[in-house]
């Protein structure tokens, strides 16, 4: 069978065409930040420490085996505690390389380029008022960046295609990509790589989801634009490439 346009030649390794020499790090571009900046003056929220007593169920083997995409949730809301562990299980930051050249977080990445921000829209989150937050993965806070409003839950079922139960989340998790992260190392070689990276991400939601007794279900079906202009991304800085929203199951 023919190969659709260039999909497939884009899942092939091109890491033997690669002249590393001419990467912006070996040209001594500086590197780009760990984490998008954020202004002094905007909201920062703490979150409680990412610690065990979150977890219930703490065999490995019964979170693989349980582990189901969960599309029905409740109204059951996520704790702070939860949130945090669900956080720091995707993209926490356990350690900071020498000369903060990169970072070390509980899922891995081809060559600790971590180009994901997390995103985290809030509906039923205790101890937090509704809204969208961003991650800040270094400090292990959240930032306020907009309001959850029904119009926003109404654009997201939208950007998903009518998937109703996504806006159901109790929190709904959205990962952009800041695709010159990786470029900087890796030029044309790490795009793919660096969406290899976000199923790693995703798979370490749905395993922390199912220690806490919640449930999540990755979501590729999106309008990019739409997504995009929900969070108010550029769209070629950067842009979202998954999504996933947490819930009680019903
Ligand atoms: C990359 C990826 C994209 C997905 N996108 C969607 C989606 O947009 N909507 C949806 O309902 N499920 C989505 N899923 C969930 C799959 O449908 C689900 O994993 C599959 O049916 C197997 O079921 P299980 O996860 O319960 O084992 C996606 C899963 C992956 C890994």
């Amino acid at each position: 069978m023919k190969s659709i346009d260039s999909g497939r030649e884009f899942m092939k390794s091109g890491f033997a065409d690669m002249d590393g020499r001419r990467s912006d790090q070996s040209g001594g571009v500086a590197q780009p930040p760990l984490e998008k900046p954020h202004e002094q003056s905007e909201k920062v929220i703490k979150l409680p420490r990412p610690d065990a007593p979150a977890i219930r169920k703490s065999n490995i083997h019964a979170c693989l085996k349980d582990r189901r995409s969960r599309r029905n949730f409740s109204d059951q809301p996520l704790t702070a505690a939860e949130l945090s562990l669900l956080l720091w299980a995707t993209q926490g930051i356990d350690s900071v390389g020498p000369e903060r050249c990169s970072t070390f977080r509980p899922v891995p990445s081809a060559g600790a380029r971590h180009a994901f921000e997390t995103y985290i829209l809030a509906n039923r989150v205790a101890g937090l008022e509704e809204g969208i937050y961003r991650y800040l993965p270094l400090t292990h806070e959240l930032l306020l960046t907009g309001e959850m409003s029904g119009e926003v839950s109404r654009r997201l079922t939208n950007a998903t295609f009518g998937q109703r139960f996504v806006a159901r989340g109790a929190a709904v998790f959205v990962w952009s990509c800041l695709p010159y992260r990786g470029e900087w190392r890796y030029q044309h070689e790490a795009h793919k790589n660096m969406l290899l990276d976000a199923g790693h991400v995703c798979q370490n939601l749905y395993l922390a989801a199912e220690a806490i007794e919640f449930g999540t279900c990755a979501i590729a079906a999106y309008d990019q634009e739409a997504m995009d202009s929900l969070l108010g991304l550029d769209g070629d800085g950067e842009f979202v490439v998954y999504l996933a929203p947490v819930g009680k199951p019903a």
